[in-house]
């Protein structure tokens, strides 16, 4: 099991602060409590890993993951030779899409997942890839160019050969500290790497992508609304006026998935963002990650209103990583029928047991796996895969049938669980 995300010590301190904390001596002499609930282990002990004890300032300067600010990237097309987005269903009248998180370490268990995935891949017709983020382990690209995109994305999905709807993680987002998503900057990378990549599709930070993506059909089936939930879920707070949580690129955002929901004609909608909205995993749910309750960043506070204030009750799924799980969790009053389901588990697993208790329909919290994802005129599907790393085989665990969208007034409890010996 594999689970190893930087916990800072205190709530939405900038990278710097939580560098500086990490100074000489006993990490946690200098260092205020954290939170009662916060992970103990991961602090102090992770600190000195990542800055070996030396003075922090010296630190600091000698890390390699610099905090280079990018120019923000304006909408970019694909590259020549790029996959198609489906204009038409697969043989049983279905968009069939893979749903992979948490993927991008490049290492055998990476490998492994995309190597069985990509079997499921093809008996399925899958036409549609999504990666919810954490691409690049573990500090996002180095430039627009980076040999990363090849070793940790383009050759282990090598044989899936579909656009891959990307979303930015917390790692795609962060300067001096791995995962910290402190540096939102970092992401312009990977929008400008589209530019030159025939599977990765991320046109913007956040987009839409309605299927069938030519308009050919009359309305369409399913739309995808991909979310960068980075800047209102950061481990750190963000010190660019442009990505305050309250500052003008999230007021942006939440006025442009507002809209574009509002304007969407597709039948079923799934909202894509790294962090989830509820989650039994570890890190849990927004406005409390971490067991962090204060604060405007690493509690995700900001981004739970995002979710309660303009997903809930119009978007059939929200999906997610981050938690190296998979779950599928029953739509609830709470969540005014949209279901949240947490896929993380395309390299790393989580810790093997539940934290919380939302309900589900299933869920597993120790092996690696992928979902996929079916959406058809009557019903939309969710198979839910493990691996078996050793064998690189996947095993169908549970499929959930849903046959009313929500702005049908589907609800709570809409859902058809099926269990999957
Ligand atoms: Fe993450």
């Amino acid at each position: 099991m594999c689970d190893d995300e930087l916990i800072p010590p205190r709530a939405d301190l900038t990278e710097d602060q939580w560098a500086r904390t990490a100074g000489p001596g006993p990490a946690d002499a200098a260092v205020p409590a954290g939170p009662p609930d916060a992970p103990a282990p991961a602090r102090g002990v992770h600190r000195r890993t990542l800055l070996g004890g030396a003075m922090a300032g010296a630190a600091l300067a000698a890390l390699p993951f610099g905090a280079q600010q990018a120019a923000v990237a304006a909408p970019r097309a694909g590259a020549p030779g790029r996959f198609p987005l489906p204009s038409a269903p697969g043989p049983a009248g279905e968009y069939a899409v893979l749903i992979t998180g948490d993927a991008g370490t490049g290492a055998a268990e990476q490998y492994a997942v995309t190597a069985a995935a990509a079997e499921v891949c093809r008996a399925e017709h899958v036409g549609l890839a999504v990666g919810l983020g954490d691409n690049i382990y573990e500090n996002g690209p180095e430039s627009d160019d980076d040999s990363e995109f090849a070793e940790k994305f383009e050759r282990p999905n090598t044989g899936i050969d579909v656009p891959w709807l990307m979303v930015l993680g917390n790692h795609d987002c962060s300067g001096l500290i791995p995962g910290s998503g402190g540096d939102p900057s970092r992401g312009d990378r990977e929008v400008a790497y589209a530019a030159t990549s025939r599977r990765w599709y991320m046109p913007a930070r956040y987009y839409n992508v309605a299927l069938p993506a030519d308009g050919s059909r009359g309305e369409p089936l399913v739309e995808f609304f991909a979310l960068d939930t980075n800047p209102v879920a950061s481990y750190v707070a963000q010190t660019d006026p442009h990505y305050y949580w309250n500052g003008p690129y999230m007021r942006e955002q939440r006025r442009w998935l507002d809209a574009a929901l509002t304007a969407s004609r597709a039948r079923w909608k799934v909202v894509l963002g790294h962090h989830p909205y509820l989650n039994n995993g570890k890190h849990g749910s927004a406005g409390s990650y971490d067991g962090f309750m204060i604060g405007n960043y690493t509690s995700g506070i900001h981004l739970k209103k995002l979710y309660e204030e303009v997903v809930c009750g119009r978007a059939d799924l929200i999906m997610s990583g981050h938690d190296h799980t998979l779950q599928i969790l029953e739509p609830t009053d709470r969540t005014r029928g949209t279901r949240q389901l947490v896929c993380g588990a395309a390299a790393k697993t989580g810790d093997g047991k539940a934290h919380f208790t939302h309900p589900a329909a299933w869920q597993d919290f120790s092996r690696h796996g992928f979902m996929v994802l079916k959406a058809g005129g009557g019903a939309m599907t969710i198979d839910a895969y493990t691996v078996d790393i050793a064998t690189k085989k996947a095993r169908l665990a549970h499929r959930t049938r849903t046959a009313r969208p929500v702005a049908a007034g589907a609800g709570a409890g809409a859902g058809a669980g099926v269990g999957v010996k």
